[in-house]
């Protein structure tokens, strides 16, 4: 079974607490965004293997640990889900980015898949997902369908911002060989599939929509 891990970190609590106010601007919310995602970078990627190596310093010879293992690959479920990309890039400057467009459907909630775009071997990657939002958990669901069944995928983290139990319950039961990060698991989803209390429509804080 997948862990659920809520990353209660003061710093993340308290970025999260700019996101939910109403009244953060655009330039706010989006910098709050990128900020969050690098804190949960720095966690999500705690159990990455390494190996030692020996390299000289100015002073003397010493033996580091450098990273091993899997090569990354960071999957932005659009639109949202590309206001984290760039901080962990930045952390990550290997790591290759594919790009899943998916919208809910207003009346259904069903996500619709639009665009499809992966590096050529991120089957043999390890993935992180990101989506500041997991409501329903009909889109990340939707993803990692996508990455293990057309681009046989096999190791796949989520990585969420906000997530509502529903999605959690979700994912965790169609996938759970999936380890999701989130930093905070709200009360409920209202009758429009929004988090509640949430933060409102990310893609539209993200970029100014509305
Ligand atoms: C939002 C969010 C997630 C999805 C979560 O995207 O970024 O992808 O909703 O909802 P779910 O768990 O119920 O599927 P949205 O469909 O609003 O698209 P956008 O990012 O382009 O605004
Ligand atoms: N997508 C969002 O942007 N916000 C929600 O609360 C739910 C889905």
């Amino acid at each position: 079974m997948g862990k659920v891990q809520i990353l209660e970190h003061p710093l993340l609590q308290h970025k999260l607490s700019i996101l939910r106010d109403k009244n953060t601007g655009v330039k706010e919310f989006r910098e709050a965004v990128g900020e969050i995602a690098a804190l949960m970078c720095y966690e999500a990627t705690r159990n990455l293997a390494t190996r030692e190596v020996e390299i000289e310093t100015p002073v003397a010879t010493a033996k580091v640990k450098v990273l091993a293992g899997k090569k990354l690959a960071i999957v932005p479920i659009l639109r949202a889900g590309l206001g984290m990309v760039d901080t962990m890039i930045s952390l990550i400057p290997s790591a290759k980015v594919g790009h899943i467009g998916l919208f809910r459907d207003p009346e259904t909630h069903e996500p619709v898949k639009y665009y499809c775009k992966m590096p050529p071997d991120i089957s043999e990657r390890q993935v992180f997902i990101v989506d500041p939002m997991l409501a329903t958990g009909g889109s990340a669901i939707a993803a990692i369908d996508i990455l293990k069944n057309e681009y046989g995928c096999k190791s796949i983290t989520l990585m969420d911002i906000i997530a509502a139990p529903e999605g959690i319950k979700a994912v965790s039961e169609a996938h759970p060989d999936i380890d999701i990060f989130v930093t905070a698991v709200d009360e409920k989803l209202n009758e429009n599939a929004y988090i509640v209390p949430g933060l409102g429509d990310c893609g539209d804080r993200i970029f100014g929509t509305k």
